[in-house]
């Protein structure tokens, strides 16, 4: 805990002086920076090299603090209350006098924002008398990170610091739902939208493809391995890496598993470290066995989809 916080005072020094730095979540590894400070935003953008009009998600260690910038509601407040913090972005409105960077919108009214759970990240957030913005930790449509290490591969020397707080927990991106207008799902993710449905009472939209221009990360070719994919695959090639999410009696070495047991939070985990290892080892395609379309489940195909449009 010590380095930890001596790691944590480093990462306060970098964002004081409107760098930007890689921290971790329970979700993916953020690349984070002052959310009210326009130079700071900036170079999130430069550096993911991420279109202006595709805005960030700014994090919150409170709702105290929220308040002064957004506007919240009665659905919100019941949401918040079950998962946060945790795996969900709540899209809102913003307050006039909000302090929020307008490059973190792209001029828009609406802001995504969410409570991590990550300790670290807490930590640090507890450290510091302004929000973070800080969108998934790699170059854009490329796959998301899950350690440190990931992080510095997409990004070596280009960014000072890099909050080393292991792998993430959860490993596949937070759910996104807008809570302006009627409760829509924008982005499946960490939560279950079964789980938000219970909570809300009534069935919600779920509005994932959307061409919707406020949320432009949806529409786009996403999640790219960089090499082909294809889904659903009972017998691989001989050649292409083959991913499966449970153990089979062969010793191949293209053969890869996100989960020994069927275990689709296990697979979730894993999802991004075993295309990136799967990427470096030279593969030139890969092949994913039938994900089950459920719980996490879910978001993994959702993942896989976008990454085979390659
Ligand atoms: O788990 C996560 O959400 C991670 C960690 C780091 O918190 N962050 C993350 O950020 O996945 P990013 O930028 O990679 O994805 C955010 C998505 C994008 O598709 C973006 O278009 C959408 O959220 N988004 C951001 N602000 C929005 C807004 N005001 N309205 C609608 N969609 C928004
Ligand atoms: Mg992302």
């Amino acid at each position: 805990m010590k380095s930890h916080q001596s790691n944590i005072k480093k990462a306060k020094k970098y964002l004081n002086n409107n760098c930007c730095i890689g921290v971790p979540t329970e979700t993916v590894y953020g690349l984070a920076a002052n959310a009210y400070v326009d130079s700071a935003v900036k170079k999130i953008f430069k550096l993911k090299k991420r279109p202006k009009n595709n805005p960030l998600i700014v994090h919150y260690l409170s709702i105290d603090s929220l308040k002064k910038d957004c506007l919240i509601n009665d659905k919100f407040m019941k949401l918040y209350k079950k998962f946060s913090p945790g795996p969900i972005t709540y899209i809102l409105k913003l307050k006039k006098n909000s302090k929020i960077s307008k490059k973190v919108t792209n001029n828009h009214k609406n802001l995504a924002v969410r409570f991590p759970k990550h300790a670290i990240f807490k930590n640090l957030l507890k450290q510091l008398d302004y929000p973070l913005a800080a969108p998934s930790a790699n170059i854009a449509t490329k796959l998301s990170t899950v350690r440190a290490a990931d992080v510095k591969e997409e990004f070596g020397n280009k960014i000072k610091y890099i909050l080393d707080g292991g792998k993430c927990s959860i490993g596949i991106e937070s759910t996104i739902i807008s809570l302006v207008g009627k409760p829509t799902i924008l982005r499946l993710g960490g939560l279950d939208v079964s789980e938000i449905q219970k909570t809300l009472g009534s069935k919600i939209n779920v509005d994932i493809n959307s061409k919707n221009k406020t949320a432009p990360g949806q529409s786009r070719l996403h999640y790219s391995p960089g090499i082909p994919l294809k889904m659903n695959v009972i017998k691989p090639e001989n050649e292409e890496a083959f991913i499966l999410i449970k153990k089979r009696k062969t010793k191949l070495k293209n053969y890869f598993y996100l989960s020994t047991k069927n275990n689709l939070n296990e697979a979730a985990k894993n999802l991004y470290s075993c295309l990136r290892k799967i990427k470096k080892k030279g593969y030139k395609s890969i092949a994913v066995e039938k994900i089950p379309d459920k719980g996490l489940g879910k978001a993994i195909n959702d993942r896989l989809i976008r990454a085979s449009k390659y």
